[in-house]
């Protein structure tokens, strides 16, 4: 697909969804700036992207750490000013929750997010143009037992992006806050349990691209579930309290 984006940075290019979006948008005339942890994943994902014809620079960078971020978007930001970020970049935890897991999802999920779009926000002031995209999820509509931490992560990106919209936009800069459902990646590999309405990461990454293209305020997909999630938000919560507490006291009686 054709984009109107000519430099665009992900985080969390090195897997899944960010992989799958390097790819998609990787084409001549287009440079990528990668970043993720694993450095040979994240060079394949390079070398792929080059050999459909764009400009790829890519970093190892912990999205949790402040100044490191800082430092390499404003380097790259000055060199080639960045049209397109998406905070991608995320993680969930398996099993039991401790008080140190919970504080790690937020500062990946939610910390990370704010360290990636930050460092860009000024510049795409002054330039008077620029898009921000931000990775939410359907978990984040309800705070869900079995994903504590993700959950209230996810939720808060969304309030994020929804609070930061208005006001960016006076000033040309779009903001899409992208709300998927399960996506096969290895971050969902591990799940014990059914994922219904599962969809690959090339078809998420399209699905992604044409919503931020039309710089869509949010994007909330596959349909059903997108339904499931929304009303479990908006009916009263002493409804929904023993409908989810039956839903994970089933998840955990999964087989693994
Ligand atoms: N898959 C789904 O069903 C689904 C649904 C809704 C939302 N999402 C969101 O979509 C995003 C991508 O998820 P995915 O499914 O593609 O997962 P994934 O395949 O596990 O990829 C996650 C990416 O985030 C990077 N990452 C994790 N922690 C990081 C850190 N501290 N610093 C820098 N990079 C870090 C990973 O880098 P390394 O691998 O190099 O460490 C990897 O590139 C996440 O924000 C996730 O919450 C996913």
């Amino acid at each position: 697909m054709a984009t109107k984006f000519r430099s665009i940075l992900i985080t969390g290019a090195s897997s899944g969804i960010g992989a799958a979006l390097a790819r998609h948008y990787a084409a001549k005339d287009i440079t990528l700036f990668l970043t993720g942890r694993d450095q040979t994943r994240l060079d394949a994902v390079k070398a792929a992207c080059e050999e459909r014809g764009a400009a790829v620079f890519a970093a190892t960078a912990d999205v949790t750490d402040k100044e490191a971020m800082d430092r390499l978007i404003s380097a790259w930001d000055a060199g080639i000013p960045i049209d397109l970020v998406i905070a991608n970049a995320g993680l969930s935890q398996k099993g039991e929750e401790s008080r140190e897991s919970v504080e790690k999802i937020i500062a990946v999920n939610l910390g990370g997010v704010i360290n990636t779009i930050y460092p860009l926000i000024p510049a795409m002031k002054k330039r008077g143009c620029g898009q921000i995209a931000v990775l939410s999820s359907l978990a984040g509509f309800r705070g869900m037992p079995t994903a504590v931490s993700y959950s209230a992560a996810k939720n808060a990106v969304r309030a994020l992006g929804d609070a930061l919209r208005p006001t960016l936009k006076s000033y040309g800069i779009g903001v899409n806050v992208i709300c998927p459902g399960f996506i096969k990646t290895p971050l969902t590999d591990v799940n014990p349990f059914p994922m219904p309405f599962l969809m690959s990461a090339e078809k998420a990454a399209a699905i992604i691209a044409r919503a931020i293209e039309k710089n869509k305020k949010r994007l909330l997909f596959p349909l059903p579930m997108a339904i499931s999630a929304w009303l479990l938000a908006s009916l009263p919560v002493w409804l929904t309290d023993p409908l989810i507490t039956k839903m994970a006291h089933k998840k955990r009686k999964m087989p693994s």
